[in-house]
């Protein structure tokens, strides 16, 4: 269906209440669910939607108080929730076997489900209806996600609608002037195909993601889709004042990266002031004209409306997009208004220097495969739940070579890191900060891991979800 661009308002996903807030921890109930939504004007779509939702309910988690999260899963397949660039315990990680199986089911005939009581290296086994994943938080603010990571299923079942927001806040950054409430907007980009009848078209092999798994082979880069989706809705536009917003972007797309720009620029350039990586602050803020936004990652910027004459349509453009995928939101700006935040010159703590000498050790993995039928690799090996591909000590950091071929989002759960290099040369400058995933276009990044948090068993995978299901994806374990 041809959808009409720049027609409907930005929605913001609603924010998730705590039931409770006793004994210092906040505890959330979430229903996974199947519901109708629209999209597409007067189409209605199925999704499956934390409560019920797409993209699910927002949660607002402060540094140093834990929050619980009870997921109870009333669709009609197994899931798993993973917080994207949390340092959690094992056992609420959302290791992908890990799974919730649906209310009122026993058991669960596909393979790759475990038998054992509980599961592999500490990691939780199979619940039965619902899981409470706990998050300790011991961590600073930063834009955090969730979203199902279940094996060999999760392209689809995030497709489905299955993330949503988890910002961490502290007092740190509060105490900063960053623009805030109706100025802080967070920025979830996703792509979809839709059906005529509203429904959103994936290539599964099985359409029930019951037993098989993977996509037609057409799709085995990933599934790109041809409508650009801004918190659920496509190719919004928002109108903002002549001031500072705060963009927390998200790229929430199965395989899709986004070269996003503003369009026209604002006299002078510079237009996208980087504040934020995935992890956390920057030291400093950086400028920059574009950003390039790799599947899984987030950039928090600060853009400043004043600098454009009211009345102005600013679209949020994207250069590695064709037609209607060269575009993915647009801001209507209004008149000038008074406006008391700043961009501090300083933001986040320097961190401390890497000596490379400090390393523990040096590991590559080298992610081959995933296009034209080859089997989609890291070390020429696919992911095996029962090996584990690399043993690291607690607290260390060490240093890991990823080299790709031709381009694969790299992630890995629980380790933070910074970039060392890219192919030799420095970092890109949007590579500043703490990270948790990173693009990789062709060759070789060279990254500084920092193994803190808890022992047991995680894993590093493509972020391209397609190639992720192929099983583009590896074992770790911090002891
Ligand atoms: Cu956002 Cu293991 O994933
Ligand atoms: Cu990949």
């Amino acid at each position: 269906p041809s959808v009409p661009r720049f027609a409907v308002p930005l929605p913001i996903p609603p924010v998730l209440r705590p039931v409770s807030t006793e004994d210092g921890t906040d505890r959330y109930e979430v229903r996974q669910l199947p519901a109708e939504v629209e999209i597409l004007p007067g189409r209605p779509t199925p999704i499956w939607g934390y409560e019920g939702v797409f993209p699910g309910p927002t949660i607002e988690a402060r540094s140093g108080r834990p929050v619980a999260v009870r997921h109870h899963n009333h669709l009609t397949v197994p899931t798993v929730v993973h917080l994207h660039g949390g340092v959690t315990p094992p056992d609420s990680d959302g290791y992908p076997l890990d799974l919730v199986l649906p209310v009122g089911q026993h058991r669960w005939p596909g393979h790759h489900v475990p038998t054992g009581p509980s599961g592999h290296g500490g990691t939780a086994g199979v619940a039965h209806g619902a899981r409470t994943y706990r998050y300790p938080n011991q961590q600073p603010a930063a834009t955090l996600w969730y979203h199902d990571h279940r094996m060999d299923f999760t392209g689809p079942q995030v497709y489905r609608g299955l993330a949503g927001f988890y910002l961490l806040r502290d007092d740190a950054e509060e105490n900063l002037p960053l623009p805030r409430g109706e100025r802080e907007l967070p920025l979830m980009i996703t792509d979809r195909f839709f059906n005529e009848d509203g429904s959103f078209f994936y290539p599964s092999l099985d359409p029930d993601l019951r037993e098989r798994p993977g996509v037609h082979a057409l799709f085995a880069d990933g599934v790109r889709g041809d409508t650009i989706l801004v918190n659920g809705a496509p190719w919004p536009f928002v109108r903002v004042d002549g001031a500072r917003y705060r963009l927390r972007i998200l790229n929430a797309s199965n395989a899709r990266s986004y070269d996003l720009h503003l369009d026209p620029p604002p006299p002078g350039g510079g237009g996208l002031v980087q504040i934020g990586s995935d992890v956390g602050l920057l030291p400093r803020p950086v400028s920059h004209d574009s950003l390039y936004v790799g599947a899984g990652e987030r950039y928090d910027v600060i853009v400043d409306f004043s600098r454009y004459p009211a009345g102005t349509s600013v679209v949020f453009g994207n250069r590695s997009g064709a037609g209607p995928t060269a575009e993915v939101l647009r801001f209507d700006v209004g008149t000038r208004v008074a406006d008391d935040s700043a961009i501090p010159e300083r933001l986040g703590p320097d961190p401390e220097p890497f000596d490379e000498s400090q390393a523990a050790t040096t590991r590559t993995f080298r992610f081959l495969g995933g296009q034209g039928g080859l089997p989609a690799t890291i070390n020429l090996r696919t992911f095996q739940p029962d090996r584990v591909d690399a043993r690291a000590r607690l607290g260390s950091t060490e240093i890991w070579r990823i080299t790709v071929d031709p381009e694969h989002p790299f992630h890995l759960h629980l380790g933070h890191f910074r970039v060392i290099d890219r192919n030799g040369s420095p970092p890109d400058p949007q590579d500043t900060g703490w990270k948790d995933t990173v693009q990789i276009r062709g060759g070789e990044v060279r990254i500084a891991v920092r193994l803190t948090g808890y022992p047991g068993r995680y894993v590093l995978h493509c972020h391209n979800l397609e190639h992720g299901d192929m099983m583009m994806m590896a074992n770790y374990e911090v002891a």
